[in-house]
């Protein structure tokens, strides 16, 4: 039923990724596809040396980030979402072709003159703050994140206020003209696109940093820097691309194309409550979310979630619901080729996946290397090694019942990605045969196979551990019980692995290794500048500074990066 194939796609190369109409302007979003666009381009391009694609359908658009490379591919796109701040993103970015700027804000003066316009509006008066009055402090510096909700620095809230009350005064409501509508759609998409980014949030709004202050030296100016609007990018296709705000199924019913990428949800975050404020200032129906405080002096609804997040819902993110949607869904699909985002992270189990996707036609796995976006900070222990795949199903094909070969594919990429990990290499030396630093893979036939592993501690990540590793000359079995070996062998802790570290950094004599050991202790360390790793961090750092004392020449690197992270460490902790 299911065929793997994993060849590169050279025409890849045609594309130009960088284009800002697919790179910029693109709103952080949980499940973005936007750098797995090439990965998905090169699927796209095999599917067009079987048919012409014409008609693009996506019912799932998010961010819009697919929905844009379509519309560069010259596909006609029909983009849908049933979130009211993505139908108006995809609105101006999927639906507007550049050519229409032209046109739009004739009474104005033209876009350039309403953004600059936009720009230079001064706070608005009291009674007509919103957000500053319920989603940002009275002041930024002296702010209380127990009685405050912290989204926005005071002065960006001003800024959105003064700039949404300004669009809402020039379009109220959205039963518009249509030429007013496009402009209305154009001025909103640009400012979500600034409050989606000069959030004080890791990127989803259910809850804030608990300071303005402490972050990374990028975090926090994406944070505190003035929200100035920009004219949206758009693009010239000619193509007659239209977005709709629907339930994915009901969408289905009504669009049929001749492509139909598919990328629904996949874990239990529901996107309207982890994104309730761009609805909240997409629609501008200022409802009240007071500052009421519980019993313990703080904030009873911290992040003033709007109540009607709940129309939408997902069932796609509910283990029970999920499946049966799913194969809905799949039903109601009028198109020869489906390709479906798949991440090893999902709900539904990928054999399911492979089951109601095999039912429709032809199925192959493609699968590509992606660490991906995760809101909230990371945690010391976590792991973000997921994998993500793509199942391309052609409808007039038959399928061609090889499931096993999607298995050994899935296998031999769990493998790939576990050679990416750190270990511990007492326990690489406990488990497997070694040789000086190397690891001997017994093949059972006579035959041995060597992995390189500096250290016993990591691969090398350039791939070079591979050189002369032949892994179809290993049968299923083997994998597996390597697989399974390695991950016994997984570092698991980031103190100890700081440890290992140190001990890697004394004993090599070269300069370059020494290099990059010593910055991958800098990034371990940085994660424990939170608070509730205070201790921990306080300690290792004494150890660094005494070692980069006794010995500067040696730990250079260290020494250098020390202060950056003493800066980091005291503003988190003091927040
Ligand atoms: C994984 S995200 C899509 C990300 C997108 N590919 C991108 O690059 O930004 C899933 C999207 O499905 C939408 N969604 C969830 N359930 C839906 C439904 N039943 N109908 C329509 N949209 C839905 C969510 O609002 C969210 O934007």
């Amino acid at each position: 039923m299911a065929g793997t194939d994993n060849s590169l796609f050279p025409q890849s190369e045609l594309m130009d990724f960088n284009l800002p109409y697919l790179s910029s302007q693109l709103i952080a979003y949980i499940g973005n596809k936007r750098r797995l666009l090439k990965f998905l381009y090169g699927i796209f391009k095999k599917i067009e040396l079987k048919q012409r694609i014409q008609r693009f359908i996506e019912p799932f658009a998010g961010s819009g980030s697919v929905s844009r490379l379509a519309k560069v591919m010259g596909y006609e796109t029909v983009s849908n979402d049933w979130e009211f701040y993505s139908f108006v993103i995809n609105l101006c970015h999927i639906g507007l072709e550049n050519y229409e700027r032209e046109n739009l804000f004739s009474d104005k003066g033209g876009i350039d003159n309403v953004i600059n316009y936009l720009n230079s509006l001064r706070r608005p008066a009291e009674d007509k703050r919103y957000i500053a009055r319920y989603f940002a402090p009275e002041d930024t510096e002296g702010s209380d994140y127990r009685t405050e909700r912290l989204f926005y620095t005071k002065e960006n809230a001003l800024k959105i206020d003064a700039v949404r009350n300004c669009i809402e005064d020039w379009y109220p409501g959205f039963n518009l003209g249509k030429k007013e509508f496009k402009e209305k759609v154009v001025l909103l998409a640009s400012l979500l696109y600034q409050c989606a980014t000069h959030t004080n949030t890791s990127g989803v709004f259910k809850a804030y940093h608990r300071g303005f202050g402490g972050f990374g030296n990028d975090a926090l100016k994406r944070i505190m820097s003035p929200i100035r609007l920009e004219i949206p990018l758009l693009y010239e296709s000619r193509r007659k691309n239209r977005v709709y705000r629907m339930d994915a199924g009901a969408f289905l019913m009504r669009v049929s194309g001749d492509l139909c990428y598919i990328d629904p949800p996949y874990n239990q975050h529901q996107y309207g409550s982890n994104y309730h404020l761009l609805n909240t200032i997409a629609l501008w129906d200022r409802q009240e979310f007071p500052l009421t405080l519980g019993d313990d002096g703080r904030l009873s609804n911290k992040a003033g979630i709007r109540r009607d997040w709940k129309k939408t819902k997902s069932l796609y993110c509910y283990r029970d619901t999920a499946v049966n949607e799913f194969v809905k869904l799949i039903d109601s699909i009028d198109a020869r080729f489906i390709v479906l985002s798949y991440s090893t992270e999902g709900i539904v189990p990928f054999e399911t996946i492979l089951d109601i996707m095999g039912n429709n036609g032809s199925v192959k796995v493609l699968s590509s290397d992606y660490t991906k976006y995760r809101g909230g900070k990371q945690s010391i222990r976590r792991e973000n090694h997921n994998i993500e795949l793509a199942v391309l199903t052609d409808r007039e094909e038959k399928s061609q019942g090889d499931r096993q070969a999607v298995r050994r594919m899935l296998l031999e990429k769990e493998f790939l990605m576990l050679l990416k990990r750190s270990f511990y290499p007492s326990l690489i030396k406990n488990t497997f045969i070694t040789e000086g630093d190397s690891i001997v893979l017994d093949k059972g036939n006579g035959e041995c196979s060597r992995l390189k592993m500096p250290f016993l501690y990591m691969f090398n990540t350039d791939n070079s551990s591979l050189r002369g590793f032949n892994m179809a000359s290993l049968n299923d079995l083997l994998i597996i019980e390597i697989v399974d070996k390695l991950k016994k062998c997984l570092c698991t802790d980031r103190s100890e692995e700081i440890d290992i570290l140190i001990g890697i950094v004394s004993e090599s004599s070269s300069k370059e290794e020494r290099l990059y050991y010593e910055k991958r202790i800098l990034r371990l360390l940085k994660k424990f500048t939170f608070k509730k790793y205070k201790n921990q961090f306080n300690i290792k750092l004494k150890r660094l500074k005494i070692l980069a004392e006794e010995d500067p020449e040696k730990w250079k690197t260290i020494k250098n990066g020390i202060p950056d992270l003493e800066r980091i460490a005291m503003l988190r902790f003091a927040s």
